[in-house]
């Protein structure tokens, strides 16, 4: 596949007829110069400065900020559809693992890939969510568990970010299970966080491969003491964190992460009011996974009225991973979160935008249409922003505006 994002023409100039969701009968217009969003308004009122631009036409489209998928595992060997099987026969995700499948699964083919053919297996699936609007995205590792595997997926992770003209924030995931070769020894599970903060952590973050620290803590992955030495490995490196928590049972992870101001708690489909009141406190975004609880037939809800009443910030994002959610579409997320877990249609809107972002510590640059920032943003074919969380399967990008420049869409001349 050949990527050449930057001979992809330049957004720069005046582009009008637009309008904002929620805002009937608002026109407005937005000045893109050098790629930065110069300036927002009403075409009336555009500063003489600017009406000399080339104009580009809108057509009457709704405009959003680029969507923001802030929880992927998006690159990876393989699949693992005789999973969905296993699991439509009636085992549950904790028996798929203890047979073999899981997690390790995936570690298997990762190790067993190139860069090369993670990197061409992981664009392919980038390039629908980018051609849904998505303008950041987080990536995870945690499919490699051995310092080289590690380092493969997260130097996979930053091509991409390269070759696409994507925001991508890399998250080190070493602590997502326990490598094959580690299950059968004594204190294994001990031994391998030892290697993960003492070797696996400080070799990748002197490569400038890491930007954030997660750790999947669960009954069948690590426990709180181990989540917290990671997190402790994290901080001495000056690293922010993000925890997988509460996903099958409370584990009291959420407030542990809070206590080390995480990002991010992600899932917690079992978060109790304790872990609310801490991460309200710390600012902490919950994020919201729709496609894994779906996808696992999951029946506990996530705490959507406690969180909503606490006022912490909820992110939706696809959690895009072999095994539990091998979603491609975060706007079916957006559907989900609607119809699933309730959120209204504004909140699922700002949770792939504004939350999303602040997910990722993202929340100067991208996530909402300001001046002074990175012209990242999308021009919708519907008339009302309800529609976004409305329609699934259908393609409602008429144009997207990543990096400055027309990357998906009918502006492209
Ligand atoms: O976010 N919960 C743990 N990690 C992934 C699942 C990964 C897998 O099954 O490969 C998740 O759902
Ligand atoms: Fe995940």
């Amino acid at each position: 596949m050949t990527i050449s994002f930057d001979s992809y023409p330049s957004a720069d100039g005046l582009w009008i007829d637009l309008r904002l969701p929620f805002q009937p009968g608002t026109n407005v217009a937005i000045v893109v110069e050098h790629g930065i969003v110069r300036w927002i308004g009403s075409p009336d009122s555009v500063p003489k400065d600017f009406l000399g631009l080339p104009t580009h036409e809108g057509g009457d489209a709704l405009v959003t900020p680029g969507l923001v998928d802030c929880h992927t595992h998006l690159v990876y060997g393989g699949q693992r559809a005789n999973e969905f099987a296993m699991r439509l026969a009636g085992a549950s995700y904790e028996e798929v693992a203890k047979a073999g499948g899981g997690i390790v699964a995936s570690v298997r083919a990762t190790r067993a890939a190139s860069e090369d053919e993670l990197f061409s297996s992981a664009s392919h699936r980038l390039q629908s969510l980018l051609s849904e609007g998505v303008c950041a995205i987080e990536i995870k590792s945690g499919y490699g568990l051995a310092l080289e595997h590690e380092r493969k997926q997260l130097r996979v992770a930053r091509r991409l970010a390269r070759a696409h003209g994507v925001t991508v924030r890399t998250t080190f995931l070493g602590a997502h299970a326990l490598p094959p070769e580690y299950a059968g020894r004594p204190h294994g599970s001990r031994d391998y966080i030892d290697l993960v903060c003492n070797e696996m952590l400080p070799a990748l973050a002197a490569e400038g491969l890491v930007d954030a620290v997660d750790v999947f803590c669960e009954r069948i992955a690590f426990s709180l003491a181990e989540t917290e030495q990671v997190f402790k490995a994290a901080r001495a490196l000056g690293l922010p964190i993000k925890l997988h928590a509460e996903q099958l049972s409370d584990m009291g992870g959420a407030a542990l992460a809070a206590r080390y101001d995480a990002l991010s708690c992600d899932h917690i489909e079992h978060l109790s009011q304790a872990g609310i009141d801490a991460m309200r406190e710390a600012g902490t975004v919950a994020v919201l996974l729709p496609g894994a609880f779906y996808t696992l037939r999951d029946t506990q809800l996530p705490p959507i009225a406690a969180l909503r009443a606490a006022g912490v910030p909820m992110a939706v994002s696809t959690d895009h991973n072999p095994g539990t959610s091998p979603v491609l579409s975060l706007l079916l997320m957006v559907n989900m979160a609607c119809t699933l877990f309730r959120l209204t249609v504004p909140e699922a809107i700002d949770g792939v935008t504004v939350h999303a972002a602040r997910a990722l510590g993202l929340q100067e640059t991208h996530g909402t249409l300001a001046v002074g920032r990175p012209a990242n943003f999308v021009l919708w074919d519907l008339q009302d922003a309800a529609e976004l969380a409305y329609w699934f399967g259908q393609r409602p990008v008429r144009t997207v505006v990543r990096q400055g420049k027309i990357a998906v869409g009918s502006n492209r001349t």
